[in-house]
């Protein structure tokens, strides 16, 4: 069991978005929009509800308009005022509520995801802290990070976000072998990046949400480069369930890949289609388009 509530959660917008060029060329995937909010105000929202406050964003090449976002814009409220539009106003004030702070760290280089979020070491501290990689939107009734802080909570040690996927895709994930027997969490025996499909130890996937005990930071400063020349977090993980135990939670919601053009297309429609303003009017677009669409794919 622990007794620290998490307060400080880690985004790691520092890569280069290659699935999602030429949109990634200048800006950030992480603000690419959902409906009418983006990717990275999503990720802000999920962390809050569970707990977190501080909020340290990792940061790379082109990623000023992430900083943009959450600051106050004066500005902008004042010309919504004047134009009697308090609603739009007040939804620009309140991105981030008064009690969040932000931390924004330069990576100097993308030198892979374990180094991303080792820079955000001096941040976090001697604490244990959320990782949330805002390409990966988890649709959820109960908010994906607070499900596994209550994992964290009662075990104790880490504890990765994880679903099954299908085998010919285990090249995409880091994979984990878990203790047989248990339902919704399980004790991580091992854990590989990318295995082939043929040698993947299993088909349960890591996706991008992490509680990290801080021990993780000793363990990917002897870490050298792994898969594709970057420091893979996945590594640094492996090292540190020799010493201490990490837990894999199979969290209940739909996932979107949102780095990729089909996940992200995906979620667009799904989340307008639940979408309490928009959803009515989309739904009978959909249903009018759907019949056009008959013959062969
Ligand atoms: P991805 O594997 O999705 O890489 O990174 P990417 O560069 O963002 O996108 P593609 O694959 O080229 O399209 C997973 C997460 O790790 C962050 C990314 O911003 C993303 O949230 N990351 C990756 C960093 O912050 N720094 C890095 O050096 C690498």
């Amino acid at each position: 069991m622990a007794n620290t509530a998490i307060r400080t959660a880690v985004f790691p917008v520092a890569g280069r978005g290659t699935r999602f060029l030429p949109a990634t060329k200048a800006s950030p995937k992480e603000m690419l929009p959902i409906v009418d909010k983006p990717l990275i105000q999503y990720a802000v929202e999920e962390a809050l509800a569970a707990g977190a406050h501080r909020l340290v964003f990792i940061t790379g090449a082109s990623k000023r308009a992430i900083e943009d976002h959450f600051d106050t814009d004066e500005a902008l409220e004042k010309l919504l005022e004047s134009q009697g539009k308090p609603e739009l106003a007040q939804q620009v004030r309140s991105i981030l509520p008064s009690y969040a702070s932000c931390i924004y760290i330069r990576q100097p280089a993308p030198l892979g995801l374990g180094h991303a979020v080792l820079c955000a070491r001096p941040a976090v501290g001697d604490e244990p802290f959320f990782v949330h990689l805002a390409d990966d939107l988890i649709d959820a009734e109960v908010p994906c990070l607070k499900q596994m802080a209550a994992t964290y909570l009662a075990r104790g040690g880490s504890v990765l976000g994880v679903e099954e996927v299908p085998r010919r895709d285990t090249q995409k994930y880091g994979i984990v072998e878990v203790e047989p027997g248990e339902d919704v969490v399980s004790r991580i025996r091992s854990i590989v990046e990318k295995p082939r499909p043929e040698v993947a130890p299993s088909t349960l996937a890591v996706v991008g949400r992490y509680v990290l005990t801080p021990g993780i930071f000793a363990e990917l400063e002897r870490v050298g480069q792994g898969a594709g020349g970057e420091i893979q977090l996945t590594d640094g993980i492996a090292l540190l369930l020799q010493r201490e135990p990490v837990f894999a939670h199979r969290f209940v919601g739909r996932r979107f890949d949102c780095g990729s053009k089909l996940g992200y297309l995906q979620a667009t429609v799904e989340l307008s289609l639940a979408h309490p303003v928009l959803g009515k009017d989309f739904r009978s677009y959909l249903k009018r388009i759907a019949a056009t669409l008959d013959g062969p794919a």
